[in-house]
C-alpha cells in the first residue's frame, strides 16, 4: 500500500475529490455540482488507463491508489470514486489506508427493486464490475426473489470516451446490450456504469420510455452532502466554486468530449500517468 499523506482536518473550503477511468464520472460531478455549488471540485479522469471494465483488477487497484495518492497530495477534504468499477475493486482497501471521507458508487440495484413492478430488472454494466465480490453481495442482499438480467457492454465505454454517442457501432452495441433485457420484459434498468447516463436518449430509442431507468448520481451527491455536514465539513462561505478538470490521456479529443458532456467549455488539464 502506498504511503498515504495523512490528510486530517482540512479546511471546510479544501476541495473535493473525484475521479474516474474516463469521462463517465462527469456523470456524477454534474450531480455534486448541482447539489453543492460552492465546494471546489477536482475531477481527474484516468484516461490513460480506460477502460476499467476489462483491466486486470489489480492494476485497476494500483491506478485508484495512485489517483487517491494526488487527490491527497491536493489537500481534498473527500473523494469520490465517480467509476463503479474502481469502486468495486479498491473502495475497501482506499479506506482502509486513508483517512479522509471516500464515497463509492454501486450499481442502484435495492432502489431499482424498489421500484419495479413486475420484479424483473436488467443491469448494464461492466465485465471488473460484475465479476467482482461487491457485486455478488450486492445481489445477494437485495434481489430477494427479484430476476436481474445482467449484461455487461464491452466496447461500449470506449464509444463515450470516444464521443461517438449515437454512432451506428455505439447503437449496435446497445441494441446487443439490451436485447435480453427486453426479452425478459425487464421494466426496470440500472446504468451500473458512470459513462452510460451519457447514452440515456440512445437506451430509451431502443428500449422505449416505459421502463424506468435507474443512475445513482444523484444518491452519491446525498451521501456526500451527508458526510460533510455530519463533519461539519461544508464551506462556510458562499464563494463561487471552481472546478478543475485533469486527464492523464491525450488531450486533443479530451477538451472537446468533456465540454460538450459537461455543457460548457472548459480546458482539461494534463496529469502524467505515473
Ligand atoms: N465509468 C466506470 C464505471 O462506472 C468505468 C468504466 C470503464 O472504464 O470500463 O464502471
Amino acid at each position: 500500500m502506498n504511503d498515504f499523506p495523512k490528510n486530517t482536518q482540512q479546511p471546510n473550503d479544501a476541495p473535493i475529490g473525484i475521479f474516474d477511468s474516463g469521462v463517465g464520472g462527469i456523470s456524477v460531478l454534474k450531480a455534486i455540482h448541482a447539489m453543492l455549488p460552492n465546494e471546489h471540485l477536482i475531477y481527474v479522469a484516468d484516461a490513460a488507463y480506460a477502460p476499467y471494465g476489462d483491466k486486470v483488477p489489480g492494476d485497476i487497484l494500483v491506478r485508484s491508489k495512485f489517483i487517491v495518492d494526488y487527490l491527497l497530495h491536493r489537500k481534498v477534504k473527500a473523494i469520490v470514486i465517480a467509476c463503479n468499477t474502481a469502486s468495486a475493486i479498491a473502495a475497501k482497501e482506499l479506506r482502509q489506508a486513508v483517512d479522509v471521507p471516500i464515497i463509492a458508487i454501486e450499481p442502484a440495484i435495492k432502489p431499482a427493486i424498489a421500484t419495479s413492478g413486475n420484479k424483473v430488472i436488467g443491469v448494464l454494466a461492466t465485465k471488473n464490475t460484475i465479476a467482482s465480490a461487491a457485486f455478488s453481495r450486492l445481489c445477494e442482499k437485495y434481489a430477494n426473489g427479484a430476476k436481474l438480467i445482467v449484461q455487461s457492454c464491452p466496447g461500449l465505454v470506449e464509444q463515450i470516451e470516444a464521443g461517438q454517442f449515437s454512432s451506428t457501432t455505439t447503437k449496435a452495441l446497445l441494441r446487443e446490450y439490451l436485447a435480453p433485457i427486453m426479452a425478459a420484459k425487464a421494466d426496470t434498468l440500472v446504468l451500473g456504469c458512470t459513462h452510460y447516463p451519457f447514452l440515456i436518449k440512445q437506451i430509451q430509442e431502443i428500449i422505449g420510455t416505459d421502463v424506468e431507468i435507474i443512475e445513482p448520481s444523484h444518491a452519491v451527491a446525498r451521501e456526500l452532502a451527508n458526510r460533510l455536514n455530519l463533519a461539519s465539513a461544508l464551506p462556510h462561505c458562499s464563494a463561487s466554486s471552481e472546478i478543475q478538470f485533469l486527464s492523464t490521456g491525450k488531450l486533443d479529443l479530451a477538451n472537446h468530449v468533456f465540454a460538450s458532456l459537461w455543457g460548457q467549455p472548459l480546458r482539461v488539464e494534463p496529469l502524467a500517468s505515473t
